[in-house]
């Protein structure tokens, strides 16, 4: 019989839920046995809701649980690192959501903890695990459009701010909190790092905060170009107010790619006004429900085969170097480099 990689969930909130009930039955050979939160009542409700054995307020406690393989690392970013490396030290394996870390050399001491303990690093990148982009990744491949020329990808969101983050010292805005996933799927896509970055932005929908967080955007175009030539666009938006919408095109030599759709199912209302109607997505959890649930797979499958993760550590390490990249343009108006 294989073994079953026992999991704890650290950070019981929206994203972490997402991943516990995924192990909660959808994940062969993967099982939440404990879960940390030092909100204990968000704790309680976890641990009731997936009928596990361990609840702990301090990880430190399920770090030193023997019987825990794994962690699921879905806490606020600032927490990553000590936890991360904390958990490699235990010999722990490690999923950690994106962004891996609050900036590159948190990153890079994650990367090198675990890679010291010979323990797994897996970032949450779900949409390399998402059904369409996989399909586009795999046509890009058997070369059906030829050599890839210039890829789009965008991510709108529709949630209101909350108040901290019209301080973009602390929340980075669209550029961190929506687009790492479109630099991280530009990546994949191209096979390639980005090379220049450029990117502007402004605040259309909250102008009441316009004096007071003059840096605060909602909206932000980017291109960007790689080593190889390809040129990439990217765009996000936080508060757009019709729904969650992720979409990329990627332009070939031979043809071109699109991937994603803004409608959530497939109802379509024809009226008499000669109008169609189509709901629209309302939110990533839905739109990427059975993406996370591939990345847990993957999760428990790279352990228990002993091969490395679809998404790295160093994955996670390139799109903060491109987020911060993409931050420093927008506030300094101009072309920055990457490395
Ligand atoms: N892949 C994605 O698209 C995606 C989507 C949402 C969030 N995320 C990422 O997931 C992480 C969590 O985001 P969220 O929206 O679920 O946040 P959240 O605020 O809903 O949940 C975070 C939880 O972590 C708990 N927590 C705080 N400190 C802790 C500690 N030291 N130990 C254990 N638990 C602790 C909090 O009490 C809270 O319950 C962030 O890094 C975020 O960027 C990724």
């Amino acid at each position: 019989m294989q073994k079953i990689i026992h999991c704890c969930l650290i950070g019981a909130g929206r994203a972490g839920m997402i991943h516990a009930r995924n192990y909660n039955g959808k994940v062969k050979n993967g099982k939440i046995i404990a879960v940390s939160d030092p909100n204990e009542e968000a704790a309680k409700k976890a641990q009731q809701e997936l009928n596990c054995k361990y609840c702990y307020s301090d990880y430190n406690d399920a770090l030193n649980n023997e019987e825990v393989d794994a962690i699921i690392l879905v806490t606020p970013t600032k927490f990553h690192k000590e936890i991360a490396v904390a958990a490699a030290q235990k010999k722990k394996h490690v999923f950690c959501e994106k962004p891996l870390a609050s900036n590159e050399e948190e990153a890079q001491s994650i990367i090198d903890a675990c890679a010291q303990n010979n323990v797994k690093l897996q970032v949450g990148f779900m949409r390399r695990f998402d059904p369409e982009f996989v399909a586009a990744k795999e046509a890009i491949e058997e070369g059906a459009i030829g050599d890839v020329v210039l890829i789009k990808s965008l991510t709108h969101g529709p949630s209101e701010p909350k108040k901290w983050m019209y301080d973009i010292t602390n929340s980075g805005g669209p550029i961190e909190e929506v687009n790492s996933h479109d630099f991280d799927a530009l990546r994949w896509m191209a096979n390639d790092e980005i090379k220049t970055i450029y990117a502007v932005g402004n605040n259309f929908r909250s102008p009441e905060v316009k004096e007071e967080y003059p840096d605060y955007y909602d909206t932000v175009a980017v291109t960007v170009t790689f080593n190889s030539g390809i040129l990439g666009m990217v765009d996000g938006a936080q508060y757009v107010q019709y729904g969650y919408d992720a979409r990329m095109e990627i332009l070939g030599t031979k043809g071109c790619i699109l991937v994603g759709d803004q409608g959530k199912n497939k109802l379509t209302i024809a009226e008499s006004n000669g109008y169609i109607r189509t709901p629209a997505m309302p939110t990533w959890r839905y739109l990427f429900r059975e993406a996370y649930q591939r990345e847990d797979q993957s999760f428990v499958n790279c352990i228990l085969n002993d091969t490395e993760p679809l998404v790295t550590g160093f994955d996670g390490l390139m799109s903060i170097k491109v987020v911060r990249a993409g931050l420093e343009s927008l506030l300094e108006h101009k072309v920055v480099n990457i490395e």
